[in-house]
């Protein structure tokens, strides 16, 4: 039977396991890629694991999240991160070079390579062939000290493109179409595999959108074959060398088949507040729009700011509406500067923002109260952009460019010529010399910290029985937004976890901190797809810190509760999903933890008598991982 790429690319990394879905794989990690918010605790639980340099083949160390330096906090992380790095033999990206993916895409991912990244949207890197996933901070600092990565062997499902994009269509529509038809819980467990005749259509940032917000469907990962548009753009970057030519076989069997004619498709939109909300931009026809930001790891690329700067030539937005726009990377900078296209976007009234993520997580640039904000981003859930009340709307860049015109939603019929699709320059200039790579002596390499950067406290073991009482009781769907917001203030505490633990559930529930306190231990009772949203894992060690023991939910999001398993909080599964209704807030639950066996059901008793079955999916080895109290000390135990 022929393979396709992703069982290719799996096979040629397998340490443990069987190639069946459902079944975990083991798998060697060529690259981890770590950003600020996330990667800072990364590199302090590599340093607790003591092994001194990095084991994978590359390690790169961002700065994107928290560049702007209000007080001492982040500069203090970022000095951190370039002096751990340089000790470490890991590359170091100072702040203001760009966004992680769009980065790692132009300058070091490679086909056929295995990625994880503290951060859910390193798929991006499908876009040329890599096998790139979005794993917790723990993962990545384990995958650097060379420990192989656990998954469940993922479904693989074909998606075949035919035709070719038309008019104002972009790569964003192709995965807001899949986003429409799946939903947000439609990929778990799944890889997307792009093929077919429409692939050779979609250049190489087309294709890095799809495998971006592919994290958006809840898939494991997304991924392109690396072909001639691979190779041409690798060579672009100075990397032909990278280049494989890596397609599935002719033969090869997938689990699942969709098919998107890309001829079909127009310009979509998602609606606040889940990427899944999508409708054509036509009809929202007539609603006024406050704000307009393009940029983030999703849409950031040279061709999405080129399209901007066509659209926006020698014509301005109106004064109601606000225009941000943020670069991918120093590269896409260079490039506009060169041919002249920044001035056409600051004579149409756009505001240049530094090259990081800036207002998608709402560092600077948040709308208007309940203001409507078209943004190129790739999530738009309550609260995210730093206004609770913010509508946030998802679309490609050169809709939202031609949307910061109107001021309002208008038909893509009545706007005209599309602009032509962009391709990149033979001469593109290189930004290698902006990292910063280690030196040859890293023991002469002092790691500097500052104040804010708290080490690691140890956790303790699970106890046998598990006696608790139900803290908090939420609905469906809650994000890790939810459970700790983003927001400059909160995220510049992300490597002092006592201190970012005070904004659990702060927007949910202002006195659940409190009631942990009080308590001292506690269990959270959710629904379903639970914890969905970004990889920060400090949406897991926050509640460990606060001695949450369990997370009782109907369904669980993909990478939130792999966090949860790596510092040990124990997440069941309701068997009867209507016994959520049976138990309410502040009811003391006994959960036999030592009678759970993989996969397993047990009882859990109220203190007024009742009982409610519960399961987990989890591994022999998950669940000893959460005995031991978190895979902290599990790998310190098999070490030993
Ligand atoms: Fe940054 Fe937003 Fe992407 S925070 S890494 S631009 S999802």
């Amino acid at each position: 039977m022929g393979k396709s790429i992703t069982h290719k690319i799996i096979e040629k990394h397998l340490v443990s396991g069987e190639m069946v879905p459902g079944k975990e794989v083991g798998l060697r990690i060529d690259q981890t890629l770590t950003q600020d918010a996330t990667g800072t605790m990364a590199w302090l639980q590599f340093e607790a694991i003591g092994i001194g340099e990095v084991r994978t083949d590359l390690s790169v160390s961002y700065v994107d999240h928290n560049t702007l330096q209000m007080g001492f906090r982040n500069p203090d992380d970022h000095r951190y991160l370039r002096t751990v790095a340089a000790k470490s033999g890991a590359v170091f990206s100072p702040a203001g070079t760009g966004i992680c993916h769009q980065l790692h895409l132009e300058n070091f991912a490679k086909p056929g390579a295995t990625l994880i990244g503290s951060d859910s949207h390193t798929p991006t890197a499908g876009g040329i062939g890599s096998m790139a996933m979005g794993a917790g901070g723990l993962s990545v600092a384990l995958a650097m000290a060379g420990e192989a990565y656990f998954i469940p062997m993922p479904k693989v499902v074909k998606v075949q493109l035919t035709g070719e994009l038309t008019g104002w269509a972009a790569g964003k529509d192709v995965i807001l179409e899949l986003l429409r038809r799946l939903t947000v819980k439609g990929g778990v467990g799944k890889v997307f595999e792009y093929a077919g005749p429409g692939v050779a259509a979609l250049s190489v940032p087309d294709r890095a959108t799809i495998t971006n917000m592919g994290a958006e469907l809840g898939a494991t990962t997304s991924i392109f074959p690396s072909d001639d548009k691979t190779k041409d753009f690798l060579e672009k970057m100075g990397r032909g060398g990278d280049w494989i030519e890596l397609v599935a076989d002719e033969d090869a069997e997938y689990d699942e088949v969709i098919e998107i004619n890309l001829s079909e498709l127009e310009p979509l939109v998602a609606q606040p507040h889940m990427p899944d909300q999508v409708c054509k931009v036509a009809d929202l026809a007539g609603k006024k729009i406050d704000q307009v930001a393009i940029g983030s790891c999703t849409n950031s690329s040279y061709s999405d700011l080129k399209n901007t700067a066509q659209i926006l030539s020698g014509k301005q937005t109106p004064a109601e509406t606000d225009l941000l726009i943020s670069p991918g990377s120093k590269q896409v900078m260079k490039m506009l500067s060169r041919e002249g296209l920044i001035e056409p976007l600051l004579d149409a009234g756009a505001r240049l923002l530094e090259c990081s993520c800036g207002p998608c997580i709402g560092m600077g640039g948040s709308p208007t109260t309940a203001g409507v904000s078209v943004r190129t981003f790739n999530r738009n859930f309550e609260g995210r952009s730093g206004t609770l009340d913010g509508q946030v709307y998802l679309a490609s860049a050169q809709t939202a460019a031609r949307l910061a015109l109107d001021g309002e939603f208008t038909d893509p019929a009545t706007w005209g010529p599309a602009p032509e699709r962009v391709t990149l320059p033979e001469d593109v200039p290189s930004i290698r010399d902006l990292f910063v790579f280690p030196p040859e002596d890293k023991a002469a390499v002092e790691i500097l910290r500052g104040p804010n950067i708290v080490a690691l406290e140890d956790f303790e073991e699970l106890p046998s029985t598990v006696t608790a009482k139900v803290l908090l009781k939420v609905e469906d769907n809650i994000t890790t937004d939810h459970i700790l917001p983003a927001g400059a203030q909160i995220t510049a505490l992300r490597s002092n976890i006592p201190a970012i633990s005070e904004y659990i559930f702060s927007r949910v529930d202002a006195d659940f901190v409190a009631r942990m306190k009080e308590h001292g231990t506690g269990v959270i009772l959710g629904g379903e797809n639970y914890g969905q949203g970004s990889s920060r894992e400090h949406a897991a060690l926050g509640p460990r810190h606060l001695g949450v023991k369990a997370v009782i939910v109907k369904s669980l999001a993909r990478i939130h509760r792999a966090n949860l398993v790596n510092f040990g909080i124990l997440p069941l599964l309701l068997v009867n999903p209507a016994d959520y209704d049976k138990l309410t807030q502040g009811d003391e639950l006994t959960i036999p933890a030592s009678e759970m066996t993989p996969g397993g059901t047990i009882e859990i008793t109220t203190a007024s008598g009742e009982t409610v079955a519960v399961t987990n999916d989890l591994t022999k080895k998950e669940l000893e991982i959460i005995q031991a109290g978190g895979l902290l000390n599990a790998v310190r135990q098999n070490q030993s």
